[in-house]
């Protein structure tokens, strides 16, 4: 739809910029604390907070002080929080079996953070690279990062972490039928309330460095991810996988990364009209940090931009590292 406008001076666009007051009645987006989801990183240990270098003010908690980051969440009302492990390259296997360990340290946070906060919505990471000795997100049988054989070992994940408590699962992997496949296990296992947020349209992407440094996958990653994510040159791909997810059984879809990824944000919002999300990865928050640290950008600005930009362009909600500090923003 155009707008129907007189040529100037009949028009003038700058009227409805004038002053604050006016600008405020034209706003179209907002956004809001209700809208973030913040992802958090936890590892072993106990009273353990170390910091994330390639991620300024972002840190790596034990279980307990998860359910401090938890408590701060809450109070400031951001409504959920996302669970990454850490895990040293030394714990981790070929099997990947900790990924389903009900006794993992991303389970434990779970069970921990919703006795201690039930209002608190948890969201969860289903993928293996945080487990794998090669840092890929499915198992690799000689070279080949094989399908069917990870999506059975998703399934177990996922429906570990819905025993735990976790209100949403985050099936972040890119294998394909896992959707389908875990949404059976969940109804099957009498889950039948866990949503499902697929990380559907998710992209090769150079953005994920800082994350793989978080997790510590970084140090185990052979090769690439090409195989089972999206090349960034493309577009009507992102939406096939959206359509099938949602055939599947997601109950909410992601975009990511984000901001280099608002055309497919709109794209999905408009085809679909489902809840939809973008993901602001590590490497987007590092960019903005490091500008900012620099003295180049002012940080809060740019941050509020940033965040904004994605609710223009059709998100319901965003993950990002910024949530604690945006939401304390709001409330100012
Ligand atoms: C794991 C996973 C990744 C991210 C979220 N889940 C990394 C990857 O796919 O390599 C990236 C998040 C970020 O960069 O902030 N599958």
């Amino acid at each position: 739809m155009r707008p129907v406008q007189a040529p100037f001076p009949i028009t003038r666009l700058r009227r409805v910029r004038q002053n604050p007051a006016i600008r405020s009645l034209v706003t179209q987006s907002t956004l809001s604390v209700g809208d973030l989801i913040w992802p958090i990183f936890v590892r072993s240990g106990e009273g353990v907070e170390e910091p994330v270098p390639s991620m300024p003010g972002v840190i790596r908690r034990s279980v307990d002080k998860i359910v401090d980051a938890a408590k701060e969440a809450a109070d400031l009302g951001i409504p959920a929080i996302c669970i990454f492990p850490y895990t040293a390259l030394e714990e981790r296997t070929e099997d990947c079996a900790g990924a389903w360990d009900p006794d993992n340290h991303a389970n434990r946070a779970i069970r921990a953070v919703k006795k201690a906060v039930p209002e608190l919505a948890v969201m969860t990471d289903v993928a293996l690279d945080t487990y794998n000795i090669n840092g890929h997100d499915g198992f690799v049988e000689n070279g080949e990062i094989v399908n069917d054989r990870s999506v059975e070992a998703l399934v177990k994940m996922a429906v570990a972490q819905a025993e735990s408590g976790a209100d949403i699962i985050g099936p972040s992997d890119m294998m394909d039928g896992r959707i389908g496949a875990i949404r059976q296990a969940l109804e099957a296992g009498g889950h039948q309330n866990t949503l499902i947020l697929s990380y559907a349209a998710k992209y090769a992407s150079a953005f994920y460095g800082p994350f793989r440094d978080a997790v510590g996958a970084s140090a185990a990653l052979t090769g690439d991810k090409k195989t089972y994510q999206i090349d960034p040159a493309n577009s009507d791909e992102a939406l096939r996988c959206v359509a099938r997810d949602l055939q599947e059984g997601a109950d909410m879809a992601m975009v990511k990364p984000g901001m280099p990824y608002l055309d497919i944000c709109r794209r999905v919002k408009d085809a679909f009209g489902v809840p939809t999300y973008a993901y602001q990865v590590s490497g987007e928050y590092a960019m903005i940090m490091a500008a900012a640290q620099n003295g180049w950008i002012d940080e809060d600005r740019a941050m509020m931009e940033s965040l904004m930009a994605f609710k223009r362009a059709g998100c319901d909600g965003v993950l990002s590292y910024f949530a604690p500090r945006v939401a304390q923003l709001l409330s100012s």
